[in-house]
């Protein structure tokens, strides 16, 4: 097959703010996919930089008493330590604040302009008589013109949800000097976008380039109406790129950071000697993009209208994830949730996150929790305990002699795990990393139970079995090593470890195909080694505010000062284990699959909802359940659930309670209902 040539790009990261384990959900995603090309032989790079424009930055670097300039190579300098410490390798890694990126700038300017696309308006904003700057949504704050809580934002209302203009806000303030804004006008400029609509609806709607529920998304929610103006000027004082023929009027940082991807580009050009318009203009190539959800307009919608207008390729797929929570909810300082990429290092090995990640990204747009429990459990169960056990266990043994001069028979394990590749490659390809690590794990698990019935370190105690011994010990290797190269784009650091004990190149998925022999095998040297809690809690501990540490310390100074007091005092990790109990104790306790048919709020019960529950035929179950304040009862019907059904029945004030549903998580929102995986039956018994 001949290789693609592919362009990949991740979102250009804020130079206002550290790398967060947020960010990373991305940056691993693509780097991850960008490995597994290249180990396919695809020629494909991978290019970022900072985005450094705009009124944020502007402020930032006031705040920090230094010029944009310095602030923001500092930041590059943090955001390139950080990427690179977690093994996130860029072909280029620029700055919008660049002259190429001015350069492109211009260019797409001026084909926009040729195109007829953009006219002039007059916009009317807050504008702020002591800072001498209009004001963007998010420095304006007042009173909600809604519920009229205080202190909220000039775009939306975090205690109603309304959406508003800062025009609409009671007493508004600037939260740059506190002053009280002034109305004033001045001239904007701006893309109709309606122009290409026609083309929108073509490129989004194709079923290539976006995933199906974008699509629909795009559809439903912009599509379907006139496409409004997009606004992409900024009056001074502004940091960013002045437009040409309009002296103090500078390009939303919106405008240019996209065509940051191109700059970047141009940059790697350079230092290569290759041609910018081979990336750009000619339609063999492919260029992906990987975003979050929050940023789907910009990309989908405004930024191939650009392209389209200024004649470059268009994107080949547009690959958007979901958010990141942690322990089930947003990332929250006070609970040492808001992990820094640098606090990470210093506690934990990057491997692990981007294992644990891996596993968990699939190619749809859902959010992805990470869960301090869980992650400890599949790095120790799968990294661990699977695949740097099947090395473990035989390269020691096999050290003095290498392996066998040729590949002993295995009874067919080396080629069915040779055939899987296919299978793997597809799960990547596809973005559906999860798949990918659970096929990878079926074959770690085939390679153990090779190991268990073949007992090497028995064999290695009866000098007659040499052969059998260094025959064992050829077979586990070579699975092992196939494994390393369907993990290698998830885990680059084992690959390199693996390449110097086995002395294989593992530079190509091929290598997984053709089973290896007669080759050393160096001293065997510790591959990766167990999570310790200790250092979870470590990292959490080092993540918190110093408020809230000092709460938990017993400082009561920090009370008035901490936002949440009450928060830092729950468990992250494993709660108290209950005593135990003997299986026949356990075998009493009837746990069935069940399914909601009804689901009511329970009037005058604060916590309580009423669930009628299926047992699978006629029997069915009233069973009140203490999850009011976590789930709205019409998004329970229907689904399973699983019950405790011979508990014996409850009267309580609302009626007979016929049961228990069950749920993890500490009560209050925080509950999260058990439900078997697709193929359960209601009634069905739970082992
Ligand atoms: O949302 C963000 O963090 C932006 N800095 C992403 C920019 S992506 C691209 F268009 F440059
Ligand atoms: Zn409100």
């Amino acid at each position: 097959m001949t290789p693609r040539r592919i362009l990949v790009t991740s979102a250009l990261p804020y130079a206002n703010g550290p790398i967060h384990l947020g960010h990373l959900v991305e940056y691993l995603q693509t780097d991850i996919w960008v490995r597994f090309q290249k180990l396919r032989g695809n020629q494909c790079i991978y290019v970022c930089a900072d985005d450094t424009h705009g009124t944020a930055i502007m402020i930032s670097a006031k705040k920090a008493g230094v010029k944009e300039e310095e602030f923001i190579a500092k930041m590059s300098e943090e955001h390139q330590r950080d990427f690179a410490g977690f093994g996130i390798e860029f072909d280029n890694y620029g700055s919008t604040h660049s002259e190429e990126n001015r350069v492109l700038c211009h260019e797409v300017w001026a084909a926009l302009l040729e195109a007829g696309l953009i006219k002039e308006k007059d916009v009317t904003q807050l504008f702020d008589p002591v800072a001498g700057t209009f004001l963007a949504d998010r420095f304006v704050k007042g009173t909600c013109p809604n519920c009229k809580s205080p202190n909220q934002y000039g775009d939306n209302c975090d205690k109603c949800n309304a959406t508003y203009s800062p025009t609409d806000l009671i007493d508004p303030v600037s939260a740059l000097s506190g002053a009280t804004p002034e109305l004033r006008t001045a001239t904007h400029l701006f893309v109709e976008l309606e122009q290409l609509r026609e083309f929108l609806i073509e490129w989004t709607q194709s079923g290539e380039h976006l995933q199906p529920e974008v699509a629909n998304y795009l559809k439903g929610h912009f599509l379907s109406n006139p496409l409004r103006d997009w606004d992409i000027s900024r009056p001074g004082p502004y940091f960013g790129f002045e437009i040409p023929g309009y002296p103090d009027h500078y390009w939303y940082v919106w405008f240019d950071a996209p065509i940051g991807y191109m700059a970047s580009t141009q940059q790697w050009c350079d230092r290569h000697g290759e041609e910018f318009d081979t990336w750009w203009r000619d339609p063999e190539t492919e260029i992906h993009h990987f975003i979050g959800k929050d940023i789907t307009y910009f990309h989908t919608l405004f930024w191939p209208g650009m392209l389209k207008s200024a004649g470059f390729n268009l994107p080949t797929k547009v690959h958007i994830h979901g958010f990141l929570t942690v322990a089930g909810e947003k990332m929250s300082k006070s609970k040492g949730t808001f992990i820094k990429a640098e606090t990470y290092l210093k506690h934990l090995d990057p491997a692990y996150l981007r294992y644990y990640y891996a596993s968990k990204l699939g190619p749809r747009l859902d959010d992805l929790d990470l869960n301090f429990e869980e992650f400890q459990n599949k790095v120790n169960a799968d990294l661990v305990g699977k695949v740097i056990n099947i090395a473990s266990r035989c390269a020691k043994l096999v050290h003095k002699t290498g392996l066998s001069a040729t590949y002993p028979e295995d009874g067919g394990l080396f080629a069915a795990g040779a055939k899987l590749g296919e299978e793997i490659a597809a799960a990547y390809e596809n973005c559906d990393f999860a798949k990918a690590t659970r096929l990878i794990m079926e074959l770690a698990d085939a390679a153990n139970l090779y190991v268990d019935t073949q007992t090497p370190w028995k064999l290695a105690k009866d000098p007659d079995q040499a052969q059998q011994l260094q025959d064992v010990c050829t077979v586990t290797l070579n699975l092992f090593r196939q494994i390393v190269v369907y993990l290698a784009p998830v885990l680059p650091r084992l690959a390199q470890r693996t390449r110097e004990l086995l002395h294989a190149p593992l530079a190509s998925w091929n290598e997984s195909q053709t089973p290896q022999a007669g080759t050393p095998v160096a001293e065997f040297k510790h591959l990766m080694k167990r999570i310790d809690p200790k250092d979870i809690l470590a990292m959490i501990d080092d993540s918190k505010e110093p408020e809230a540490k000092a709460l938990e310390a017993g400082d009561k100074t920090a009370t008035a000062a901490a936002h949440h007091p009450a928060d830092s005092a729950e468990p992250l990790l494993a709660e108290p284990l209950a005593p135990e109990c003997s299986i026949d104790d356990f075998a009493k306790v009837d746990l069935r699959v069940a399914r909601v048919l009804a689901a009511v709020e329970v009037p005058d019960a604060r916590k309580l909802l009423k669930l009628t529950l299926s047992l699978g035929g006629e029997e069915t179950r009233t069973v009140f359940a203490g999850i009011k304040a976590a789930y709205q009862p019409e998004r329970l019907v229907g689904r399973l659930v699983i019950m405790v059904a011979n508990l014996a029945p409850r009267q309580m004030k609302f009626g007979l309670s016929e049961g228990m549903v069950t749920a993890a998580g500490a009560g209050g929102t925080e509950v999260f209902l058990l439900s078997p995986d697709e193929g359960a039956r209601p009634g069905h018994r739970v082992h």
